[in-house]
């Protein structure tokens, strides 16, 4: 053996292999991950380190089928792997030279799926501490991660689409992996598409152009090298154009829509320019949208180089695209420094929720953001208002549940309010240069809760901030610290007049509301009373259209006024906006609102009869529990 590769050899095996106590650490990662309850794997005995598929999608048989090639490293004595499957169809799985290995699949339990224990070949001299596996597979009609959309869910009408979701514990359903937080993969993909369809992935684009197989299929290739969580491979197939916006940066969506997202989203770049200066630079080379057809479950999804997000977002006049801003703050928290499991979740959205503003700030000044900060501020009151208490400590215990049930306004929320308390307290300076230096020690590892409180006690607080900031508090304790700082919006308060106007008896034609923005409204609808009469209302709607509006967020939170009241002239605008969009945080209050009476429930029942259909299974497994449950 040429000397350089046996030091190559050594230096990998040390790396990936501890000889004292005989197990693998992750290379990346000095602290024992804690154990993950949402993932079956023990990557301290085998750990995947990249996977490799080669994928070909049949849309008529809505399954995806071909192989997932892993790389494990190893522990000394370990003779198995242990993966996470959920309805996956596995024909087989060999070594990399072609010999059958072993495997058992265990018995599935809800949202978990499968624990897949596959026999490692006994190792000989000449290899590494690293096997390669090839398990060729494919994936059930019903894979929760993904969704097949007939051409009518299409804008174009004429392709099918296919799109995955992968967070929280969803990958699995569509790749055979360690689909755990804490365990960081790097990837790569050939996706074999039909003709006149572009496949896109939240990675590298290496394809060539018009590639094409022996069976005449679209030949697409990709690569991810940083080592990133398996609930960020994401994958996208359809009709499919692209704009460039930046050097950069660009928009994805199909042909139709493409033009429209390129001008929403024209910020992207000075977003990009803001999170640089505060955070460090930028490390996935480019960054895109991909704007899906209308039944994206998510308003977005962080996927690397790749954000995913829905079109309900394209509004006309970049009112919602802090959205935009959100997901690419995840680009540092969340991608980079990543929850080590799902009880750590608020350690991805806090601070990107924080990060958001941050960015909003610089690109628009600190009335709209504080703006933002605001309606958060009363986003995080109702959360502790409607959750069970332990549901607000910001580290969960999420044993035994579906991780989904993490994802509130806690974690977005009070995760956001409690960097604001920290940085009431020790100034913007020392908060924004501390998250720079945290983002570049721990960049592409995971986080725990522990170790992040560790930390800020011992690199950021003083004793006597530690006594002010109250971070055991925040972080172990029920709802909302005092010590919060309480955000007062100075445009928010004079829509607050205006409410006071209105509620006093003022018509709508005599509000101040001319140049109010998104944010102002969504102020003004949210502070009505519970009950308003029709006539009221019917004055509201045709004063300012809201029954008609383009804009989803406004459109949503008027149509809760209307269930609430009974004004049937917005019925039918209801029905269009549940039957032709599939965002779970739109359908949840509405239905939730209908719900609530005889009439409403019939109306419910109605609409989601025709509606579901259309919907991606994260919104149908929450819907179906609101308007299908026995007594609901
Ligand atoms: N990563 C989340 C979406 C998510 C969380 C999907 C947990 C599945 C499980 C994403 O970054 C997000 O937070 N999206 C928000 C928008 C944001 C502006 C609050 C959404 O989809 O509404
Ligand atoms: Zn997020």
């Amino acid at each position: 053996m040429p000397v350089m590769n046996r030091v190559a050899l050594v230096a990998f095996a040390a790396l990936a292999c501890s000889p004292t106590d005989d197990t693998v650490t992750d290379t990346g990662n000095q602290r024992t991950l804690p154990r993950d309850v949402h993932s079956y794997a023990q990557p301290d005995s085998a750990r995947v380190t990249h996977v490799s598929l080669d994928l070909t999608p049949d849309f008529a048989a809505k399954r995806l089928r071909g192989t997932a090639r892993l790389t494990i490293a190893r522990a000394a004595s370990a003779d198995s792997v242990v993966l996470d499957v959920r309805d996956l169809t596995i024909t087989s799985i060999t070594s990399s030279r072609g010999d059958t290995l072993g495997f058992k699949i265990g018995a599935a339990r809800e949202f978990l799926g499968s624990r897949l224990a596959i026999a490692l070949p006994a190792r000989d001299s000449t290899q590494a501490q690293s096997d390669t596996i090839v398990i060729a597979y494919e994936t059930a009609p019903t894979a929760a991660a993904v969704q097949w959309l007939a051409p009518q869910q299409t804008a174009g009408k004429k392709l099918p689409f296919l799109f995955t979701q992968g967070q929280a514990v969803l990958t699995r359903t569509w790749v055979p992996t360690q689909d755990s937080p804490g365990i960081r993969q790097t990837y790569d993909a050939t996706i074999h598409a039909p003709a006149g369809m572009r496949a896109v992935m939240s990675a590298e684009n290496l394809s060539k152009a018009d590639e094409k197989d022996s069976a005449g299929l679209s030949v697409f290739r990709f690569r991810m090298a940083n080592p990133i969580p398996p609930y960020l491979f994401a994958l996208a197939v359809g009709d499919i154009a692209f704009r460039s916006i930046g050097s950069n940066t660009g928009v994805y969506a199909e042909p139709s829509v493409v033009e429209r997202a390129a001008a929403e989203f024209s910020e992207v770049d000075a977003m990009m320019a803001a999170a640089e200066k505060l955070y460090g630079p930028y490390r996935w080379k480019r960054y895109d949208i991909l704007v899906l057809p209308p039944s994206f479950p998510f308003g977005g999804m962080e996927n690397p180089m790749l954000t995913f997000a829905t079109p309900t977002i394209l509004a006309g006049d970049r009112s919602l695209v802090s959205l935009v801003a959100h997901e690419l703050a995840h680009s540092w928290s969340g991608n980079l420094v990543t929850n080590a499991t799902w009880d750590d979740f608020w350690i991805n959205e806090g601070f990107t929720t924080y990060i958001e503003a941050r960015i909003m700030e610089e690109l628009r000044g600190k009335p709209y953001a504080d703006m933002l900060r605001q309606l958060g501020q009363q986003d995080m009151q109702d959360a502790v208002t409607e959750l069970d208490s332990a549901d607000t400590h910001l580290k969960l215990n999420l044993a035994g549940r579906d991780p989904d049930d993490g994802l509130t306004d806690i974690a977005y929320e009070k995760g956001s309010a409690f960097l604001q308390t920290i940085e009431s307290v020790v100034g913007r300076t020392r908060l924004d240069q501390y998250l720079r230096g945290y983002f570049d020690r721990n960049a592409f590892k995971p986080m725990t809760t522990e170790w992040l409180l560790e930390d800020i006690k011992a690199s950021l607080l003083t004793p006597a901030e530690i006594e002010r900031v109250k971070p055991d508090a925040w972080i172990n304790g029920a709802g909302i610290p005092t010590n919060a700082p309480v955000v007062r919006s100075n445009a928010l308060a004079a829509v607050d007049s205006q409410v006071a106007r209105w509620n006093g008896g003022t018509a709508a034609s005599a509000l101040q509301a001319a140049k109010w923005s998104t944010q102002e409204w969504l102020h003004f609808l949210r502070a009505l009373p519970d009950t308003v009469p029709n006539a009221r209302l019917a004055e509201l709607d045709s004063q300012f259209r809201l029954s008609s509006s383009g804009n989803a967020e406004i459109l949503g939170q008027w149509l809760l006024i209307a269930i609430r009241n009974k004004y049937e002239p917005a019925f039918p605008a209801l029905a269009r906006f549940l039957t032709s969009q599939g965002r779970r945080k739109f359908l949840t209050p509405l239905y939730t609102e209908m719900m609530k009476t005889p009439w409403g429930t019939t109306m419910a029942r109605d609409i989601y009869r025709r509606a579901r259909p259309t919907y991606h299974s994260v919104a149908t497994g929450t819907i179906d529990k609101i308007v299908l449950a026995p007594g609901g």
